[in-house]
């Protein structure tokens, strides 16, 4: 098999810019006037070595803003120890989630911990006034929003313990707060669930959870009063991640034995009031949690094991392109607080990843619409946008030949009277002309509005934030 069709989306995006204007198609609704902001890869390659993980390359802010009808576009690298490090060096610097850094005998003895990278290259949030890129290390990266140049990492002050953190942290519109977690690999490994007020920078440790081997866990659950952290069988050996020079990852075992097991934590107290218990399934993404009756519902994209982590080297999306898995099944479990089985039904059979929701709106609440990319056939990378109705069950496509578009993040229309009124923004990649392009849907009827052609392509990349032009409150911000 030769190189994979979407191969320029692995490949290092062949400048920076800023661009006042760019080509639109289509017709740009006059309501949209704030910002996308998008973190993801700008390069795999240092000197002459490469990242090894799609996960892994240094990362690049995008940003498209919207006024009048036009657009402007700007993309730069974060300035980040590991981007500046490896410039200086010629080589990698820091070990990121698939690949290992090099280091000579000298700054091993001086250095012999491995240490924690600070490329942010995962998501993008707002603390305060603050501008974060995320990553899964707790070091956010403070950057301006206009020039996207670097500034500094965001201080935190406070003792809350833990190296390793979701680039997914969830917001709660009624306490105006942030909730999220960190891992802390002490010898007494624990997950330290915490609570920060929007604009501090205080995390309040409300609840610290001992476990025997810390799991690997993108993102978690939270409804109004619990936040469910779904434990997969994905399983740190600490010992290995200290000692075994391998890259981050591979320090974990897949253990289906163990299952999967579901923690609910009480937000008020922290304390573990149930855990379900299931056969052992991975996923990267939580879609939306909620609390019905006596038991509380959490949708999630599953995949049967943690195979989907290997099939995201870049080794295997270059040359196997017909064996990839890029998608998975979303799934709605049921834990039913006095019952310690986990039950799951399939909302639908269309493969799904990257999943959003109208989040001020539907986060923590009962809903209707998932929005996601996915691919059009088994075993092929992501090609298409995928809407799906998870009441009445069904799924709406949006795919063209030789195009593989991004997360589609929705944007409500102001005064939205129903869940879906609003457009969906997806950065893809057109590989006819070799050029990545801005995909404006109408989120309702899933109708293209609008393309915005870019005058060169940038890689594949994970997820953004939709800002107003004011971004001083959370008001337009989805996870
Ligand atoms: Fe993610």
């Amino acid at each position: 098999m030769g190189v994979a069709p979407y191969a320029l989306g692995f490949a290092a995006a062949n400048q920076e810019g800023t661009f006042e204007a760019l080509p639109i198609q289509g017709t740009i609704p006059g309501w949209l006037r704030g910002s996308l902001i998008r973190t993801g890869p700008g390069t795999f390659d240092v000197g002459k070595q490469s990242y090894r993980h799609w996960f892994d390359g240094l990362a690049m802010l995008r940003r498209f803003s919207f006024e009048d009808g036009r657009v402007a576009f700007a993309n730069r690298f974060i300035e980040s120890r590991a981007y500046q490090e490896a410039q200086a060096k010629g080589q990698i610097s820091r070990g990121e989630f698939g690949t290992t850094a090099r280091h000579s005998l000298i700054e091993r003895l001086r250095d012999p911990l491995p240490r924690l990278t600070d490329n942010a290259t995962v998501n993008i949030t707002l603390q305060g006034n603050h501008f974060l890129s995320v990553t899964e290390s707790p070091m956010p990266i403070v950057f301006d929003p206009v020039s996207l140049s670097t500034l500094d990492y965001f201080h935190y002050q406070d003792s809350v313990p833990g190296q390793i953190t979701t680039a997914h942290p969830h917001f709660d519109f009624r306490e105006n707060a942030v909730y999220s977690y960190l891992v802390n690999l002490a010898p007494r490994c624990s997950y330290s669930i915490y609570r920060m007020d929007a604009t501090s920078n205080q995390r309040e440790l409300i609840g610290s959870i001992p476990v025997k081997q810390a799991a690997y866990m993108h993102t978690f659950g939270m409804t109004e009063r619990y936040i469910i952290l779904t434990e997969f069988p994905l399983l740190l050996n600490r010992l290995s991640l200290l000692v075994s020079g391998k890259p981050y990852i591979e320090n974990y075992d897949w253990q289906p034995e163990q299952g999967t097991r579901f923690l609910v934590i009480r937000k008020s107290d922290g304390k573990v009031v149930h855990t379900g218990e299931s056969e052992a399934f991975f996923a990267f993404h939580h879609v939306n949690a909620f609390e019905q009756d006596n038991e509380i519902v959490v949708d999630l994209v599953a995949y049967p094991n943690s195979s989907v982590i290997q099939s995201l080297y870049l080794e295997p999306l270059l040359h196997h392109s017909d064996q990839v898995i890029a998608a998975g099944e979303l799934r709605r479990y049921h834990l039913e607080l006095n019952r310690a089985t986990a039950t799951y039904e399939v909302l639908v059979e269309e493969p799904i990843e990257l999943p959003r929701i109208h989040y001020q709106r539907c986060n923590t609440r009962q809903y209707q619409f998932v929005y996601g990319v996915g691919c059009s056939q088994s075993g092929h990378f992501i090609d298409q946008l995928v809407k799906v109705d998870v009441q009445n069950r069904n799924a709406q496509i949006w795919h063209q030949s030789d195009c593989y578009p991004g997360e589609p993040v929705f944007v409500a229309a102001p005064d939205a009277a129903t869940e879906d009124e609003g457009v969906i923004l997806s950065v893809g990649l057109d590989s006819q002309t070799q050029n990545s392009f801005l995909l404006i849907l109408n989120a309702h009827s899933w109708d293209e509005m609008a393309r915005v052609q870019l005058p060169y392509h940038l890689p594949f990349d994970f997820h953004g934030q939709y800002f107003d032009p004011i971004a001083s409150s959370w008001s337009h911000l989805h996870r």
